[in-house]
């Protein structure tokens, strides 16, 4: 399939290097890929980024049928356009289609595209530490039809903004809040998926915990809720009792491809590291006990995010004494360095995209 090619003729200024912050700028190009029961996925392009034209009966406006995914392209030491283990982000989208009903797409193509894109737009990529050009591929319904039934037809697009941290804190450990009430996810649900819906959902949490001084929330299970899945949208992890414990996947929890890249360093470290249900009261208990020694959050966008308190039932722990932990650091400097192509790639997990 070609890839139709319109460039803009009133290319943007970039902007502030220094002055990012998360998503607030956009490039000058996007991609565009339609998909209908007859032809498929069809008429692939890469046209000015602009505005959509919606009908106001569009099945994503109503019901939510709508998937997104989220990924980063760095700079090399010599200029070069690197990509972080992009196919697993193809194949979660893929796996987040099948929940929601959206027809599968040929991931090998659809990498093509944003390769395609990405280079066309390898100027937009900042080049400071910490900053990346995060690229947004999402799926929306299209139908104009009111009735609740899968779409027939949909529109896959990929958008590109110039980012720095995600977080305000950036590096610095952050308060969170230990949701007792609200729940993200529960069994049989779409967590596992990167379902527009999941996001909706979490923000009455998120602004309860904000208003409480928190900065984001820890997730527990739907159904006991007494079992950690995950803090804010990302994964997480604690260092207990001096083993690395993460909450083992179901289908509640987002399976991060940060979260999977720090399982396979830490287990490359020789670091004791297991995948289990972690109860928020083992966590309490540890910290009286002293075991507690670090926790962090993780995704593409924060990369690593530390914990330095948690909030639960009136109960308040500190973690790590306001500072980033050992091994979260490590993570962090490790896994940058392999994105950006400062170190060496062990694991094959980065891909050159050639310009
Ligand atoms: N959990 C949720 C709910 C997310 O939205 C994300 C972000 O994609 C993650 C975890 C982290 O996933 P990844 O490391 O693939 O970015
Ligand atoms: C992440 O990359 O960790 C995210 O959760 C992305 C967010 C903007 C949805």
């Amino acid at each position: 399939m070609e890839i139709t090619l319109v460039k803009t003729t009133t290319p943007k200024p970039k902007p502030d290097p220094a002055k990012l912050g998360f998503g607030r700028f956009f490039t000058d190009h996007m991609f565009v890929w339609d998909y209908n029961p007859e032809q498929g996925w069809h008429d692939p392009r890469i046209v000015p980024y602009g505005p959509l034209e919606l009908d106001p009966a569009s099945a994503v406006l109503h019901y939510g049928q709508a998937v997104f995914e989220g990924m980063k392209a760095y700079r090399g030491p010599q200029g070069e356009v690197l990509l972080f283990r992009p196919e697993q982000n193809m194949a979660r989208l893929n796996r987040s289609n099948a929940r929601m009903s959206i027809p599968q797409f040929d991931e090998e193509f659809a990498l093509r595209a944003i390769k395609e894109l990405v280079a066309l737009e390898r100027e937009w990529i900042p080049t400071a530490p910490g900053t990346a050009l995060y690229i947004r591929p999402f799926i929306i319904a299209t139908d104009n039809v009111l009735g609740v039934r899968p779409s027939a037809t949909y529109r896959f697009m990929v958008i590109l903004s110039p980012v720095g941290a995600y977080y305000e804190e950036g590096l610095n450990p952050v308060s969170i809040y230990v949701e007792p009430h609200y729940v993200r996810a529960v069994r049989g649900g779409t967590g596992f998926a990167k379902a527009a819906g999941n996001y909706a959902g979490s923000l009455l949490a998120q602004k309860n915990a904000v208003a409480k001084g928190h900065s984001q929330v820890l997730w527990l299970d739907g159904i006991e809720r007494k079992y950690v899945e995950e803090v804010g949208a990302m994964n997480v992890f604690f260092s207990i009792g001096g083993q690395m414990v993460t909450p083992d996947l179901g289908d509640s929890i987002l399976p991060g491809v940060t979260r999977d890249s720090i399982l396979q360093l830490l287990r490359s470290w020789n670091v004791p590291t297991v995948e289990r249900r972690l109860s928020v009261e083992e966590i309490f208990q540890a910290h009286a006990e002293g075991t507690l020694v670090e926790a962090f959050g993780c995704g593409t966008a924060a990369v690593v995010s530390p914990i330095g308190r948690l909030e639960y039932q009136g109960r308040l722990i500190e973690i790590g004494g306001g500072k980033i932990g050992e091994l979260t650091q490590k993570l962090y400097d490790t896994l940058t360095g392999i994105q950006t192509g400062r170190l060496p790639d062990p694991f094959g997990w980065v891909v050159r995209v050639d310009v």
